[in-house]
């Protein structure tokens, strides 16, 4: 049986971690991509109080949810994004002289097509290699990439982002990209971690084009998270259907609301489920329950938002200098470019 060649952008010494069932999508060999989530969702839901990492919003439910969320009216943040990625796409490429782009969280790719024409258009070849724990977006983005880019060499990598940018080989010059605002997510303990890892995993010819949803007028940030079809609610509830599937657990969508708000002394959007009546939560595998009281909430996901300035100064102690700040008329979101620090 014929096997495919390992990626060229693997750092040698991660190749024998990974493996491929796909057509260019690799993940890594002997781990469960649900493993770690298990783990994850019952430590936190433990915690006081009760909160859960963003990831396991993303199931296929979740990522189509997401999908439908970046194209309504009130969901600025997407086509702010993409107004600004396609306007100065030609200068993100120019600044950033690389042969591959890296795209962490990438979903479904959609606004990092302008930057791969650009990188098609100034280099005439080019690797793209989305990092995401979702399989329909790196589905979604190989397609994508075979009909419209079929001259750039495609890796998609099923796994998280620390799995999956520690895996890439230092040595080709890289441009990773982190879109959407999924910064926001982090919070104040995931973010230092999250960059002091990806900055060691950098080689010294490399960039990063980070996305950041700018601090704005409250009415405007708790609008986009509270929209009039109930598509965020659908989205951040569906959740607890996915941790049912995975834990065999019993949250209930009936007895429990979604509430988002602005906190604006932490400067973040925080998306919570709030149960409408106290009631058992089983989880049958590990032999675990806990009481939700009536109005408790659970902390599904924050959105923080950010001054870009501070933001660029911030990135600087973890060795990644500014070098460009793109943003549109209404300064509602930047695009930022650093470099990382030889
Ligand atoms: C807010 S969405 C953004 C999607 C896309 N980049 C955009 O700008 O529209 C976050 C994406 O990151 C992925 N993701 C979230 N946490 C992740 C993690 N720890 N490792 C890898 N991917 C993750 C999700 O599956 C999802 O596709």
């Amino acid at each position: 049986m014929e096997t495919e060649p390992l990626p060229s952008i693997l750092a040698p010494h991660q190749k024998a971690r990974w493996k491929t069932n796909q057509d260019g999508i690799w993940t890594l060999d002997g781990s469960r991509v649900d493993e770690v989530p298990a783990r994850s969702i019952l430590t936190t839901l433990w915690d006081q109080p009760r909160w859960l990492e963003a990831y396991h919003l993303y199931d296929q439910r979740g990522s189509d949810l997401f999908e439908q969320i970046c194209q309504l009216a009130e969901y600025y943040l997407t086509r702010t994004e993409n107004s600004i990625l396609e306007a100065q796409a030609a200068a993100i490429i120019a600044a950033a002289p690389v042969e591959c782009i890296v795209e962490l969280g990438a979903g479904y790719s959609k606004k990092t097509i302008h930057l791969l024409t650009e990188q098609l258009r100034q280099r005439d070849k080019g690797i793209f290699a989305p990092i995401d724990v979702s399989e329909s977006g790196l589905l979604a983005s190989r397609e994508a990439v075979a009909r419209d880019f079929p001259r750039l060499e495609f890796h998609g990598l099923h796994a998280r982002y620390e799995d999956g940018f520690t895996s890439i080989e230092q040595a080709v010059p890289t441009l990773f990209v982190f879109l959407g605002s999924t910064v926001g997510n982090f919070n104040h303990s995931d973010f230092p971690r999250f960059f002091r890892a990806l900055s060691e995993a950098m080689g010294p010819k490399d960039y990063l084009l980070l996305g950041a949803d700018r601090i704005k007028d409250t009415t405007l940030l708790e609008q986009a998270y509270n929209d009039s079809q109930g598509l965020t609610a659908q989205f951040i509830l569906n959740v607890f259907c996915h941790i049912n599937n995975l834990l065999g657990s019993n949250f209930d969508l009936a007895k429990m609301r979604y509430h988002a708000r602005f906190n604006s002394e932490w400067q973040q959007i925080e998306m919570y489920a709030i149960a409408e009546q106290r009631h058992r939560v089983s989880f049958p595998t590990v032999e675990t329950s806990f009481e939700w009281q009536k109005d408790e909430k659970i902390l599904v996901e924050i959105s923080r938002k950010f001054d870009p300035q501070r933001l660029q100064e911030q990135l600087r102690f973890f060795d990644l200098l500014p070098i460009e700040h793109f943003t549109d008329a209404n300064q509602w979101f930047s695009v930022l470019l650093f470099r990382k620090q030889g």
